[in-house]
């Protein structure tokens, strides 16, 4: 943090240019990124199939780095990563229109200032021409093989004049992140629980809510019907950050492999 405000010192940015990017950085570390890893776990870890060869990359890469190349190395996990971003991070970002602007695509229509634009990342991770007929489900491996020439759609970190700096960041570190977990635990069946309070400790469990269901595609091909905490994003417009939240907690319990 002190290193990117003195970058903004020395080149002498306003203090609001400042003060956003600052703001923005804090959500990424503290919403976008563990939420987007939230969400991976919860479908990877009740994809039998797809979790047992991702664990069988991972631990095949050992004592990796984040400047791994992990969609060479661990192909099913980034997909899987991928297509999590799909389907509950890619909300699409507004943007303010600051001067008459015309769009391609859009014909003569002239965008006056004050007008917000936004990349609707919700419909088109939705796509059935660019995804195919299966779209709605979530498929872990959607993107390994022939799947990989659909990562160019990939809309998660924005569009436009000003996609996210910390792209590359993020992707290293959740990739690391989710490759040390799977090489280091053993995840017991997972529950939906109330969520924490900001205030309760940490590694507590509140009590068990009544879960809800989704229809995902494991690696055989099959649909299975797993728990689902909820998407609390779905009541609205998206909010400031890219990743959704969940309406409850996923939980399980995490043990030290042998
Ligand atoms: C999964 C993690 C992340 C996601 C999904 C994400 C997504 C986004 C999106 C959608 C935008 C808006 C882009 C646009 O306006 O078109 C953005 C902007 C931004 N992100 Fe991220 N981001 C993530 C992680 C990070 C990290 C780790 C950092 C910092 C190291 C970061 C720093 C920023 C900043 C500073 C902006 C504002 C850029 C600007 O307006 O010029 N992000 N991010």
């Amino acid at each position: 943090m002190q290193a990117v405000v003195r970058v903004f010192e020395e080149a002498k940015t306003s203090p609001d240019v400042g003060s956003k990017f600052l703001n923005m950085m804090m959500i990424a570390f503290l919403a976008n990124t563990p939420e987007t890893l939230g969400w991976l776990f919860t479908h990877l870890i009740q994809s039998p199939k797809l979790f047992e060869i991702v664990r069988a990359e991972c631990d095949a890469v050992g004592d990796i780095d984040g400047t791994a190349p992990f969609l060479k190395l661990t192909p099913h996990l980034y997909s899987a990563l991928f297509e999590t971003c799909r389907l509950y991070v890619f909300t699409g970002t507004p943007a303010t229109v600051i001067k008459p602007t015309t769009l391609p695509g859009m014909g003569d229509h002239v965008f006056l200032p004050g007008d917000i634009l936004h990349s609707m990342g919700q419909s088109a991770a939705m796509d059935v021409h660019v995804y195919g007929e299966d779209a709605k489900f979530w498929k872990g491996h959607r993107f390994v093989g022939e799947g990989e020439h659909l990562l160019k759609y990939d809309l998660t970190f924005g569009i436009g004049r000003s996609p996210c700096p910390g792209r590359n960041f993020a992707i290293a570190e959740l990739c690391l992140i989710a490759t040390r977990m799977v090489q280091t635990f053993d995840f017991s069946e997972p529950m939906v629980t109330e969520r924490l309070r900001f205030d309760d400790a940490d590694f507590e469990l509140r009590s068990p809510k009544p879960e809800r269901n989704v229809d995902i595609i494991d690696l055989d091909g099959k649909v299975y019907r797993i728990i689902h905490p909820g998407n609390g994003s779905d009541r609205g417009p998206p909010g400031m950050t890219a990743a959704n939240t969940p309406e409850s907690d996923f939980a399980c319990k995490l043990t030290p492999r042998m």
